[in-house]
């Protein structure tokens, strides 16, 4: 197919346009390089090598742009990564959070409407959930998110189902995704945050190559078995691999869904560093710092819904992700090149 994406060039993005193309079919990536550099092309291109690639520099909330973009281009799909992601940020700026995620998508439908385009991915998140009602979530736990972020997710989510009710032959897929980690098993493409992360495993390699000097671990004294936060934490191949699966399943299914994509299981951060310990030979320094504000002792996705409608299933282990992770960062120390 011809998918447009958006978002393509950043981290779980650039993953799904390699498996996208390795499959067969056609991209065109939007980005407007807010949060990835333009080498990350290079590398996609370098992973599917003789792929159709295309790249348009744009943002999405610019309909001029997203015009151009389609027009005369044949997209019969789209997915749409393209957002911003920090909790943190989004409870400083709520309203950049409403004008990009939200407002951006609401641009994107509209131009898929004029153009007849009736299948989109989309990146939803398990934030949309907010504190556990009961665990694992499932996807018809209440969905009551604690932050700017997630109620923009939510809100997108909201107007998917809308466009759903309006347009007959509209079909999506929100993707709740829960903690993405890991990088390409070819150690050529991965995560690449800007300055501080704010993510586990990103802090782990860079604490690991010396880049930062110790873990800091955020609470250890929550109600889980070391006291210590868990999380769901998926190889971002296998979440690359969940959205060829919710694209097939829009084309053959013919309809919509909201899935959880996760591992169906948690891991402490405790577990997680003993994990990136074995996966690498490193021992790594950590202190216990308090908890951040906001935060949630434990969650993890029942992901049964996707295994029995997409057919999918997280496949790698931690120690997979941890290697991976540590194989990108090690190779490439200072992230993609400018
Ligand atoms: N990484 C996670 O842990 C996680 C978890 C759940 C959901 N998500 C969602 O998945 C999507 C991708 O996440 P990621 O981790 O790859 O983030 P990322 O920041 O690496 O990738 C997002 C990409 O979108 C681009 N972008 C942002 N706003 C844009 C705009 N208005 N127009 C055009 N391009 C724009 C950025 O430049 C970047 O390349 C996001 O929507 C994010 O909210 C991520």
């Amino acid at each position: 197919m011809r998918v447009l994406v958006t978002g393509g060039l950043g981290y779980i993005g650039s993953h799904t346009c390699v498996e996208l193309a390795r499959d067969g079919h056609r991209l065109l990536i939007i980005d407007n390089l807010g949060n990835a550099k333009p080498s990350v092309l290079e590398r996609i291109r370098e992973l599917a090598p003789g792929a159709a690639i295309e790249f348009v520099r744009a943002d999405v909330r610019d309909a001029a742009a997203l015009e151009s973009a389609f027009a005369g281009a044949g997209i019969e799909a789209v997915m749409h990564f393209a957002g911003l992601k920090s909790v943190s940020e989004s409870m400083a700026n709520p309203a950049l959070y409403r004008d990009n995620n939200l407002g951006g998508t609401a641009i994107l439908l509209k131009a898929m409407a004029r153009h007849g385009v009736e299948r989109i991915v989309f990146s939803s998140s398990a934030t949309v959930y907010g504190v556990p009602e009961q665990l694992p979530y499932t996807e018809s736990h209440r969905l009551q998110p604690a932050n700017p972020y997630g109620q923009s997710k939510l809100q997108v989510e909201r107007l998917l189902a809308a466009q759903a009710a309006l347009r007959a032959g509209f079909r999506y897929a929100a993707l709740r995704y829960f903690n993405p980690i890991g990088a390409h098993p070819s150690g050529r493409m991965g995560e690449d945050p800007r300055g501080v992360p704010e993510n586990l495993l990103p802090y782990l390699t860079q604490v690991a190559l010396g880049r930062l000097p110790r873990l800091r671990i955020y609470g250890a004294d929550y109600a889980t078995p070391d006291g210590t936060g868990v999380r769901d934490y998926l190889h971002v191949m296998d979440l690359a691999a969940g959205h060829l699966a919710a694209l097939a399943y829009l084309c053959d299914r013919d309809r919509s869904i909201c899935a959880n994509l996760g591992a169906g299981r948690g891991y402490s951060v405790l577990e997680v560093l003993g994990a990136f310990e074995r996966a690498t030979g490193r021992k790594l320094a950590y202190d216990i710092a308090p908890r951040r504000p906001g935060d949630i002792a434990a969650y993890h996705a029942d992901a049964s819904l996707a295994a029995r409608e997409l057919g999918w299933k997280a496949r790698y282990g931690i120690e997979d992700m941890c290697r991976d992770a540590w194989r990108w960062q090690a190779q490439n120390p200072a992230g993609y090149p400018d």
